[in-house]
């Protein structure tokens, strides 16, 4: 199966999945249902597929791996909720459609951001049949990439830089934290339902941080192509230039290939992924 073909059918099962968790795990609190379904409506899925991707390269059933790709796909929809807000971004437009705050406003967009992040954990906790040691694990793979050591972390260097000087390595640390680190935490969430050995969870993990580098790195490239983000005051690429940033997501690029090694054989599609971001880039 292609790369495509993957991704499509991983983007179809966690579509369900997510609507089903959402219109389940949800209280009878009809705006926050319906807050919480629309933010998660629309995404690519791209951490989600990739949870499952290393999984399925590494011998696991997707229905085992689906809980924490759920989970990781939440904690990814709540954090662009939050990321639009006025306080933040102040972007009015998400996958198409108006943000969640302006559709449903600031408060009930916030709680439901809140509600996403809190319930991508009980869904790893409960969901599927993962043994609940590697549960655990799952768990504070996940917390610790999210929280004040990777995203959150990430996202407040961001907004407390903005319109200050900020160097190329300060822009790289900001990238690793606030995309690397959740990438890096889907493709080990895949190693570790599989019960991978730790030199393949730390090489899945270390896949994820400088595929997620590049990724931040394409993203804000395609935004100023694109002219439509008011983001342009600490990108890497006005920072530095376009020519370097392209530069660094190539050499990112490549040390995420580099860093597939201990998967022997397997990782057909983390392989694919940074080859088709390096094709991009081109
Ligand atoms: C957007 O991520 C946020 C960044 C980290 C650049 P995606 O481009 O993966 O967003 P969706 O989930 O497909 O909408
Ligand atoms: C978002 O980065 C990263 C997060 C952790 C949410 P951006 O602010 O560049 O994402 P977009 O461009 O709004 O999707
Ligand atoms: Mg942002
Ligand atoms: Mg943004
Ligand atoms: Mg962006």
């Amino acid at each position: 199966m292609s790369l495509v073909e993957d991704l499509e059918r991983y983007r179809l099962l966690l579509d369900e999945a997510l609507c089903q968790a959402t219109a389940h795990y949800a209280t009878g609190v009809e705006s926050l249902k319906d807050a919480m379904a629309y933010a998660v409506e629309g995404g690519k899925r791209l951490r989600g597929a990739t949870v499952l991707a290393v999984a399925e390269d590494l011998g696991c059933g997707v229905q085992e791996a689906l809980g924490p790709a759920l989970a990781v796909e939440m904690v990814h929809a709540y954090s662009l909720v939050h990321d639009d807000l006025p306080c933040m971004d102040d972007d009015e437009f998400r996958r198409g459609k108006p943000s969640c705050h302006k559709r449903y406003g600031e408060a009930v967009a916030l709680l439901a951001g809140d509600a996403l992040l809190t319930e991508a954990f009980e869904v790893m906790a409960t969901y599927g049949a993962l043994p609940l040691d590697r549960r655990t694990l799952c768990v504070r793979t996940l917390a610790h990439a999210a929280g004040p050591g990777g995203m959150v972390a990430g996202q407040v260097i961001d907004l407390a830089l903005e319109g200050r000087k900020l160097g190329p390595d300060a822009v790289t640390l900001m990238y690793s934290l606030k995309t690397g680190a959740l990438f890096g935490a889907a493709a080990k969430l895949g190693a570790l339902a599989a019960n991978a050995r730790e030199d393949v969870q730390k090489a899945a993990e270390s896949w994820g941080k400088s595929f997620g580098l590049a990724f931040q790195i394409v993203d804000d490239i395609d935004d100023l192509k694109q002219g439509g983000k008011e983001l342009v005051k600490d990108t890497l690429v006005k920072e530095s230039s376009l020519d370097h940033a392209i530069a660094l997501a190539r050499s990112t690029l490549d040390e995420s290939l580099a860093a597939l090694g201990p998967f022997g054989g397997k990782g057909r599609f983390l392989r694919e992924l940074s080859l088709n971001y390096l094709d991009k880039i081109k």
